[in-house]
């Protein structure tokens, strides 16, 4: 099953894609990871991604496509992927098409978890990540156990460099201006599924889950 999680920065998708990928036994691809463990590991890619993601721009496409479908293609994600993040751009969705349907298969279900712009900035601006695991945390509506240490393995938790306001303010105006017509694109082949963001994690996970057992039958 190929599942194509879409929504706003601060919208909710690394939250639920886990514990999802987890329940369909599908792997879990999100294209901000594998562009922050570059940084991390000092790469070429890495290098040049930082510039953009300083800025809260998109990466140019054709370096993205690249690393998302090199990834794909590894053993564990033959029997599915929930994508996060990607595709962002009506190009990346067409390129992520073309190579699906050389392999014969074809995106099932775009979950889009649709939240406010205010409520955005707020998860952004109090949310703390763990540096082992990459599970989410906010200060307010979810906070871990012990102050600064993830519930799962006890990594430590540590603020994104993009949450800053002013990043976060651009990557909502990116995402509006150049993932919009990303979602339309979806809406046109009627693969699109509307949940609604603003609700508890767990009313949001029932919803998503329901949304992916349809996608599984269609
Ligand atoms: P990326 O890492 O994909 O970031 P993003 O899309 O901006 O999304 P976030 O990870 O910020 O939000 P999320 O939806 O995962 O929310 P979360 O679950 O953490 O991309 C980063 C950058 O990489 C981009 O700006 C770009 O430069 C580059 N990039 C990545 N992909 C690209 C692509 N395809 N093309 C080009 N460039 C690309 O939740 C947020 C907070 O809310 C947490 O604190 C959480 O605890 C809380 N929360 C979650 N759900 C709820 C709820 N229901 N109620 C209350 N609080 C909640
Ligand atoms: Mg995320």
């Amino acid at each position: 099953m190929i599942v194509v999680l879409v929504g706003a920065p601060g919208s909710g998708k690394g939250t639920q894609a886990k514990p999802l990928s987890d329940q369909f036994g599908i792997a879990h691809l999100a294209s901000g990871d594998l562009f922050r463990e570059n940084i991390k590991n000092g790469t070429e890619l890495g290098q040049l991604a930082q510039a953009y993601m300083d800025r809260g721009e998109l990466v140019p496409d054709d370096v993205t496509i690249r690393m998302v479908l090199e990834r794909m293609s590894r053993p564990d994600c033959a029997a599915g992927v929930i994508l996060d993040g990607f595709p962002r751009t009506v190009a990346q969705a067409q390129a992520l098409d073309a190579a699906l349907s050389r392999a014969g298969k074809q995106v099932n279900v775009v979950p889009y978890i649709k939240v406010s712009d205010h409520e955005l900035l707020r998860r952004l601006s109090g949310r703390w990540i763990c540096r082992a695991c990459g599970a989410s945390y906010h200060l307010v509506s979810n906070p871990p156990k012990q102050a600064g240490t993830c519930d799962r393995d006890g990594g430590e938790l540590y603020q994104r460099p993009d949450d800053t306001e002013d990043v976060a303010l651009n990557r909502l105006k990116v995402y509006f201006q150049e993932t919009t017509p990303a979602l339309e694109y979806y809406q046109s082949h009627g693969l699109l599924v509307e949940i609604n963001g603003e609700q508890g994690i767990d009313q949001v996970s029932h919803d998503l889950t329901e949304a992916l057992k349809q996608g599984s039958r269609a």
